[in-house]
């Protein structure tokens, strides 16, 4: 799909979106962000931003954790999602929304404690993720981390069916990379990265850290 056609999308799905996860699986996507916050850990004072943060759903908990004199900062493509977004920070003068593409990030280097990207990263097509890791890696603070969370491969038959589905609309050779060699990119650009796994065994973080300045 071509980005302009992928932002008209997301604009339209905007409208929708908070009541379709509510739908589906409201108390999976609770316990899958508060994994998230756990794992980050934000600090009191420390500048946390969430990319492709959609219709913002983790800004609200990053904010409560950095206080008042702390940052965060809500980056997508799509005009819908944040206006979705606006509505839920527009209280918390510790939140910002930008409208920006992930390849090309509007935030100096050195600016941020931590990053994240929650159930989005799969769907940036190769050359957007590669340019997004570059810019996340540049955005980041030296031994800072960036936190790619995305649904873990599902037990149940049916359910896995669902998510090959999704695997596939995103292409073959995403399709192989993320089932083959899921954390090789991350590996391409980082120096370290992990993966840990959610108790409830159904998502998981790849955490890639920076350690040197290049
Ligand atoms: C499936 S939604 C996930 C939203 C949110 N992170 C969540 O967990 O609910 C994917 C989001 O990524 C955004 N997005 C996709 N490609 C992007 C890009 N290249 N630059 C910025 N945002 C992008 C879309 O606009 C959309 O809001």
């Amino acid at each position: 799909m071509l980005r302009k056609n992928r932002v008209k999308y997301y604009n339209a799905f905007s409208h929708v979106y908070d009541q379709f996860i509510a739908m589906h699986s409201k108390d999976l996507q609770q316990k899958a962000r508060d994994f998230l916050i756990t794992t980050v850990d934000p600090q009191p004072g420390e500048t946390v931003i969430d990319i492709c943060t959609g219709t913002g759903s983790l800004l609200p908990l990053y904010a409560a954790k950095v206080g008042d004199n702390g940052r965060v900062i809500g980056i997508d493509f799509s005009i819908g999602m944040l206006k979705v977004a606006r509505n839920k920070t527009r209280h918390l003068k510790n939140v910002s929304l930008v409208l920006a593409d992930v390849a090309a990030l509007p935030v100096r280097s050195g600016t941020a404690d931590a990053m994240s990207c929650s159930h989005a990263f799969y769907e940036l097509k190769g050359e957007t993720a590669d340019a997004c890791l570059k810019e996340v890696k540049r955005v980041l603070k030296n031994t800072r981390s960036f936190f790619m969370m995305e649904h873990e491969v599902p037990k149940n038959r049916f359910i896995r069916g669902l998510y090959y589905l999704r695997l596939m609309s995103m292409g073959s050779d995403r399709m192989k990379e993320i089932l083959e060699n899921e954390t090789g990119r991350f590996k391409e650009n980082f120096e370290k990265v992990q993966k840990v796994v959610s108790p409830t065994g159904k998502s998981k973080i790849i955490i890639a850290t920076k350690q040197s300045e290049s």
